[in-house]
């Protein structure tokens, strides 16, 4: 039995999508059964609640050999640390009261860096916390999802620009999240691994902001130029949109740490399994969303 967290955001959607053939029973929790598609909703066993619930865990995590745990972004947290170990712990305490074999975690790179990074931090505490239970444990560990701009799809389109706090010329490693849920769904089905670790996944590029400007200009056919704010600025922006000031403040703090190289001990190799480029993920993604 392999379960899916968030199995109708970004990466849970496409893992399970990845898995549905597979012949593996799949059980997923979901808060809203009803966002799951009907095709969907046929082939799994659902669990309704939060996987931030106790009781719904215990439930989900009945037999399981496999789990896919995310913690999804909430923009509404005090404390992003807090949030992430609170709605881990239910999680932790099911892993070993049912006897979970194995966890795929989707965490991000950098967790060597050893300073704070913002909203990349508690990412690492929850990889921690899962260690801790002595579970075997995958951490898929990742940069900047290029589907990050997909929220800045109305600048892109009416202003031609997306802004970030990151440095306009230095190289951000980015990754589509189809290459995350690959990389998931290949360890969910595969039972020969044991024992904790990591496994990057990053895609091929090593793009500036500035750089991504060029090829989206290029696939758009329009000029799109970036934009760096300072993080004061960009706090402001993100507060605008209703984001606490913990939250917000984490995103300010993740840039800062983006620029000062927190993924550039973690060079990409041919194990890091990220095929999809930026220019590929432009065409077959952000361009169709842009004109739909
Ligand atoms: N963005 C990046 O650059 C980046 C980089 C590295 C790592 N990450 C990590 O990637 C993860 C995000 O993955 P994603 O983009 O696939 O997430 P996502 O698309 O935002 O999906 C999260 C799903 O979780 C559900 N959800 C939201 N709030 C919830 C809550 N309080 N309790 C239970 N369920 C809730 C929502 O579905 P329903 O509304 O249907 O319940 C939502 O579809 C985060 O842990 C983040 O730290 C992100």
């Amino acid at each position: 039995m392999i379960v899916i967290t968030a199995p109708t955001g970004q990466i849970g959607h496409q893992t399970l999508t990845g898995l549905l053939d597979s012949g593996q029973p799949i059980r997923v929790i979901a808060r809203d059964p009803a966002r799951l598609s009907p095709q969907v909703r046929g082939r799994v066993e659902i669990v309704q609640g939060s996987h931030g619930d106790g009781d719904a865990v215990a439930e989900a995590f009945a037999g399981a050999d496999s789990v896919l745990w995310l913690v999804p972004p909430n923009p509404q947290a005090d404390n992003i640390e807090d949030y992430y170990l609170d709605l881990t712990r239910p999680a932790c305490d099911a892993i070993k009261s049912q006897g979970v074999k194995r966890v795929v975690g989707v965490s991000s790179l950098g967790r060597a860096y050893g300073k704070p990074a913002g909203l990349l931090s508690p990412a690492f505490a929850v990889d921690e916390l899962f260690e801790s239970t002595g579970v075997n444990y995958r951490s898929l560990v990742m940069p900047f999802f290029m589907e990050n701009l997909l929220g800045q799809i109305e600048a892109i389109k009416s202003q031609g620009m997306f802004l970030l706090a990151n440095s306009a010329d230095r190289p951000l490693a980015t990754v589509a999240t189809r290459d995350i849920a690959a990389a998931a769904a290949d360890l969910l089905l595969d039972d020969s691994w044991s024992g904790q670790g990591s496994v990057p996944v990053i895609g091929p590029d090593a793009l500036s902001p500035n750089g991504m400007a060029d090829i989206l200009s290029e696939v758009l056919e329009r000029p799109v130029r970036f934009q760096q704010v300072s993080g004061e600025a960009y706090k402001t922006t993100m507060l605008r949109y209703g984001m606490t000031d913990g939250f917000a403040q984490g995103l300010v703090d993740m840039a800062t740490a983006q620029n000062d190289g927190i993924y550039d001990a973690e060079q990409r190799t041919l194990q890091t399994a990220g095929p999809t480029g930026f220019r590929q993920w432009c065409q077959e993604v952000l361009k169709p969303a842009l004109t739909a």
